[in-house]
């Protein structure tokens, strides 16, 4: 006669709650044998010999990161800040080296990334930096063509151009090496996969599909975190590097110098950087570059070589909303660890923002000046209007990529008002963390 299981007479035994939770999951992010796979082809890319400015940036196409588990950081990034888990691409869409998720919120793609051997790059780069940006890549007409220039102007090949198309359409790549790990890669999209299409919805390039169900979605369609673009993207350089970067931006990309802090700018009792902004015209977008300078005490930015490998990186992207009250609000609804800023911070940025506004004919601040001290958001002023930022804790467990929320009413510039207060308030959290 059969044993009944003991297990069995208490409730499902372990393997049911296993079997259980893997259907659940396999309800989120399903098992695809249903879904259509169209054949790929890849093959290096030439240039369609495009008559307009190879490097005429149209847009920024997507940032990819590099991370340790792409499943798993898909629900950090869709639950803290609001992205819709869109598309993925793995094993079981025919791709075999990664795995890959595309998030989506307003104009902004990020693709996580994550190798699925040993032998992939990703998989080495998280073991050196973490979890990270590695690519900003760029939408232009011919990629083919904006990465011939950009070699013909120095730069340094990351890969060269290659071709994958399918029943959709065809997607063209080509990349650039940039400062320590950073790459930027160039992208042309033709038929299906065209960029309307893809801000749209439309699918993202091939071995890509639609995450049919994933819950966060609906919540994050009825409760919008607002982010709209990148309007920057900064970099960390070692030590004397940034004027180095700062010529390669502009002769490899054709980039202009938009602006210029010197460390007498960006300075505190203890630590100090330098940073100079580039500018890709045609409002795409903005890259400033930082370095380190001495202080007293270690600067972020020595701070964040220091644990990311004693290599040059991206250090944050600014998102961009047109309501940051309503941004960092529902942010924090969701916990999103924002930098603390000093109480004595909003003691005199008021005054300091008002003269700033009123001696160059601007409006005044037209948001709620208790929430935004409530919210704890920082405010700057310059001769063409103001800004309203704040920045995230570190993204992962390394002090090194964050966040910023930003939204402009007037102001190009970056809140070097700020810079102090920041600072000191960075400064702070360095002291916590062992690392001041
Ligand atoms: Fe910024």
């Amino acid at each position: 006669m059969t044993q009944p299981d003991p297990l069995r007479r208490m409730g499902p035994s372990p393997i049911d709650l296993v079997r259980v939770a893997s259907n659940q999951l396999n309800r989120i992010l399903p098992l695809h044998r249903s879904i259509d796979m169209t054949t790929v082809t890849t093959k290096p890319a030439v240039s369609t010999g495009a008559t307009t400015d190879p490097l005429r940036l149209i847009d920024v196409d997507h940032v990819r990161f590099y991370v340790g588990n792409a499943k798993q950081a898909a629900f950090f990034y869709a639950s803290c800040f609001g992205f819709q888990v869109d598309q993925f691409s793995d094993l079981t869409t025919g791709q075999r080296e990664q795995a890959s998720y595309l998030l989506t919120q307003g104009n902004i793609r990020i693709v996580l990334t994550t190798g699925l051997s040993k032998d992939h790059p990703a998989s080495d780069e998280v073991k050196l930096y973490g979890d990270g940006v590695k690519d900003v890549a760029f939408n232009v007409q011919d990629a083919a063509a904006a990465y011939e220039r950009a070699i013909a102007n120095g730069a340094e090949s990351a890969y060269e151009p290659i071709e994958h198309t399918d029943d959709y359409g065809t997607v063209v790549r080509a990349g650039i090496k940039c400062y320590g790990r950073a790459v930027h890669s160039f992208i042309s999209r033709t038929g299906g996969y065209g960029l309307e299409k893809v801000r749209d919805g439309g699918r993202f390039m091939p071995t890509f599909q639609s995450v049919p169900f994933f819950p966060l979605n609906d919540y994050n369609k009825a409760n919008p975190c607002g982010l709209e673009y990148v309007d920057h993207c900064v970099g960390n350089v070692e030590l004397g590097g940034m004027n180095k970067w700062v010529e390669w931006y502009e002769n490899v990309l054709e980039f202009k110098l938009f602006k210029h802090f010197d460390d007498n700018d960006i300075s505190t009792e203890y630590s100090a950087l330098m940073s100079k902004v580039m500018d890709s015209g045609f409002g795409v977008i903005k890259m400033p570059i930082n370095e380190p300078a001495e202080g007293k005490k270690k600067s972020q930015i020595q701070e964040y070589l220091e644990w990311h490998n004693m290599t040059p990186g991206i250090q944050h992207l600014a998102l961009r909303t047109n309501d940051e009250l309503a941004s960092v609000a529902e942010l924090r609804k969701r916990g999103v660890n924002f930098l603390r800023i000093p109480d004595t911070y909003y003691e005199g940025v008021w005054d300091r923002v008002d003269e700033m506004l009123e001696a160059h004919g601007h409006e005044t601040v037209q948001e709620n000046r208790e929430r935004i001290k409530d919210l704890g958001i920082l405010v700057d002023a310059d001769d063409e209007g103001y800004l309203l930022q704040l920045f995230t804790m570190p993204l992962q467990d390394r002090p090194t990529l964050f966040f910023e929320i930003i939204c402009r009413r007037g102001s190009q510039s970056f809140g070097k008002g700020n810079f102090k207060a920041l600072f000191e308030s960075l400064e702070l959290e360095q002291d916590r963390r062992g690392n001041l």
